[in-house]
C-alpha cells in the first residue's frame, strides 16, 4: 500500500485559524438572490422575505464573511437603485448576465440579510462604469450615523444604526476584459488609489481590497498586481485573487492537484506584494483576499447566458452539480488557503447559494447540500487556534498541467485550548488507497483519534473512517483513493 507520513510540531506555526477565512459570495446572478436568499412566496420565509433554510443552512455550512453585490454584476450597478420603498425601484438591464434585475432586493437588504445569517458583510464597490463620487456616496449611506443628506436617507429607509460596514472590494475583476469597464493596471491603479484615497477621509480604519488577477493564466497575472501595489500601496489592506477549477477533457489527475495552482497564484502575489514593499520600504505588509474561488465547469444546461431581446429575471444559471471528485477539490483548496494564512486574510467560497453553489433550492420549497458542502461546513467547523507548519512527506503522481504533484497534501491546526489537533487531508490517487501516519510525538498527551472520510463510493455525507489508531505517539489512518478525510487527535476525555 502507498504510505505518507505527516510530522506535526505545534511550536511551528503559520498563523492563526482566521475566521474570514470561511467567506463566501452572494452576487445578482441567476438564482443567488432571487429564489435563492430572497423568496417572499416560499413557505419558510421571514417576515423580510428571507429564506430561513438557506440561513439556516449557511449557519451550518459555517459561512463567516459574505461578499456583496458581485462579481461582474457590480461592474454595471447603480446602488441607489436598491434602496428605499420597494414601488419606487427600477428595473434595469443586468449586462453582466444578460437579465433584467428588479432590485427587490438591495443594499439595506443585504445587510439586514447579513445579521439574521450572522456573517460579515463585505461590500463591492462599481468601479466599472462608476468612480470615486459614487463610492463615497455609498461609504456615507452605509457607515454614517446620520446627519447628513445620505445618512439620513438610510435612517428614512429603516436603517437607524450605520451599517458599520469595515471590508470593502474597490471593484471587480478589472483585470479581465468581460467586464463591464474594464481597464488597463495603470488606469485601474489611479481610480483605485484615488476612490481608496476619499474612503479613507471618511473613515480611516476600513479594510481595503484592490483588485487583483482574475486567475493565474491571465496575460497581466504578477504584472498587474505589481502596477497596482506601486500606486496604491499605502491605501490598501489587501489585493484579491480568484480562481475557478475544473475537470478538463478527462484529466482528473490535474483537476485533483488544482491546489497547486492555487498555492502558485497565492506565493507569486506575495513575492509580488512583497518585492512593491522592498521598493517602497514600506513597514506594512499586504494580505491577499482570495474572494472568489470554486470548482465552476462553465458548461453545461444552465451555462449559457440569455441571448437578444431575452432578459429573465433570475433565470438558471451556473447551476453546477457537484461531485464527490469536486467536493475532494474543494477540499484540497481550503488546505490551500490554511497552509497560507500568514498571508490569506480572507476567501470566499463563490457562490453561497444556486450559482455554483454549497446549497441548492428549488421554488417548490426543496433545499439540499451539495458533496462540496462538507469539506467546507468541516474545515470552518473544526479549524482552530493556529495553522501548524508541517511536514509531509507524500509520493507523487504526474499530472499533465504541473507536473509531478504529491498524492497526499494536508494542512493541520492546533488548539492549544482545547488539546485538540485536527489533520485535514486528501488523497490524490485515483486507485490506491494510502497508509497515512501522523507523527504527534511531540503531543504526547493525544491519545484519541477519529477519522472521516468523504470518497467515491461511500455515502453522500462523509462518513466515519474505523481504520484509524493511535499508538506510539503516530496516528495511522487508511485513506481511499479520491478522497476528502478530517482526522481528529485529542486527549482522552
Ligand atoms: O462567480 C461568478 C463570476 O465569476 C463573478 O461574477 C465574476 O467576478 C467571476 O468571473
Amino acid at each position: 500500500m502507498l504510505t505518507a507520513l505527516v510530522t506535526i510540531d505545534p511550536s511551528y506555526t503559520i498563523g492563526p485559524v482566521r475566521r474570514r477565512t470561511f467567506g463566501s459570495f452572494i452576487e445578482h446572478i441567476g438564482r443567488c438572490i432571487y429564489g435563492g436568499v430572497y423568496q417572499p412566496d416560499h413557505p419558510r420565509a421571514d417576515a423580510d422575505g428571507f429564506r430561513t433554510d438557506v440561513i439556516d443552512l449557511a449557519k451550518e455550512l459555517g459561512v463567516s464573511v459574505v461578499r456583496y453585490p458581485g462579481g461582474n454584476f457590480v461592474s454595471g450597478y447603480r446602488w441607489e437603485d436598491g434602496i428605499g420603498p420597494r414601488d419606487g425601484r427600477p428595473a434595469r438591464l443586468d449586462l453582466a448576465w444578460h437579465s433584467t434585475e428588479p432590485n427587490l432586493f438591495g443594499l439595506d437588504e443585504f445587510v439586514r440579510w447579513a445579521q439574521v445569517a450572522g456573517v460579515e458583510p463585505m461590500m463591492a464597490i462599481n468601479l466599472g462604469t462608476r468612480g470615486v463620487q459614487e463610492a463615497v456616496d455609498l461609504l456615507e449611506y452605509c457607515n454614517i450615523s446620520g446627519g447628513t443628506k445620505l445618512s439620513d436617507l438610510r435612517r428614512r429607509n429603516g436603517a437607524p444604526e450605520p451599517h458599520n460596514i469595515k471590508l470593502w472590494c474597490l471593484g471587480n475583476e478589472m483585470d479581465g476584459e468581460w467586464q463591464i469597464g474594464h481597464k488597463t493596471a495603470e488606469e485601474y491603479a489611479r481610480l483605485a488609489t484615488e476612490t481608496a484615497r476619499a474612503m479613507r477621509m471618511i473613515d480611516p480604519d476600513l479594510l481595503l481590497v484592490a483588485c487583483g488577477s482574475s486567475n493565474s493564466k491571465m496575460a497581466t497575472f504578477g504584472e498587474w498586481e505589481r502596477v497596482i501595489l506601486e500606486e496604491a500601496y499605502d491605501l490598501v489592506d489587501m489585493v484579491s485573487a480568484h480562481a475557478y477549477y475544473y475537470e478538463q477533457d478527462g484529466d482528473i489527475g490535474s483537476f485533483l492537484a488544482s491546489s497547486v495552482d492555487m498555492d502558485h497564484m497565492i506565493d507569486t502575489v506575495v513575492a509580488t506584494a512583497d518585492l512593491v514593499k522592498d521598493h517602497k520600504g514600506s513597514p506594512k505588509q499586504i494580505g491577499i483576499s482570495f474572494d472568489e474561488w470554486n470548482v465552476w465547469y462553465q458548461t453545461g444546461p444552465t451555462a449559457a447566458l440569455p441571448t437578444g431581446d431575452n432578459w429573465p429575471v433570475a433565470p438558471r444559471l451556473n447551476e453546477d452539480r457537484y461531485s464527490i471528485t469536486d467536493a475532494v477539490v474543494v477540499g484540497s483548496l481550503l488546505i490551500s488557503l490554511l497552509r497560507h494564512t500568514d498571508r490569506v486574510e480572507a476567501a470566499c467560497l463563490a457562490q453561497l447559494v444556486n450559482v455554483i453553489a454549497p446549497i441548492v433550492t428549488e421554488p417548490d420549497g426543496r433545499i439540499w447540500r451539495q458533496t462540496t458542502f462538507h469539506p467546507f461546513a468541516q474545515t470552518s467547523g473544526l479549524a482552530r487556534g493556529e495553522v501548524l507548519n508541517i511536514q509531509i512527506a507524500s509520493p507523487l503522481y504526474q499530472t499533465r498541467q504541473y507536473g509531478d504533484a504529491p498524492i497526499v497534501d494536508a494542512t493541520a491546526t492546533w488548539d492549544a485550548e482545547t488539546g485538540s489537533l485536527v489533520v485535514f487531508a486528501v488523497n490524490r490517487s485515483q486507485s490506491q488507497p494510502v497508509d497515512l501516519a501522523i507523527d504527534v510525538r511531540s503531543l504526547p498527551h493525544l491519545i484519541q483519534a477519529g477519522a472521516t472520510s468523504f470518497a467515491e463510493g461511500s455515502q453522500t455525507t462523509p462518513q466515519t473512517n474505523d481504520t484509524v489508531r493511535i499508538a506510539d505517539g503516530t496516528a495511522h489512518v487508511i485513506i481511499p483513493p479520491v478522497s476528502w478525510n478530517v482526522v481528529t487527535i485529542r486527549r482522552e476525555r
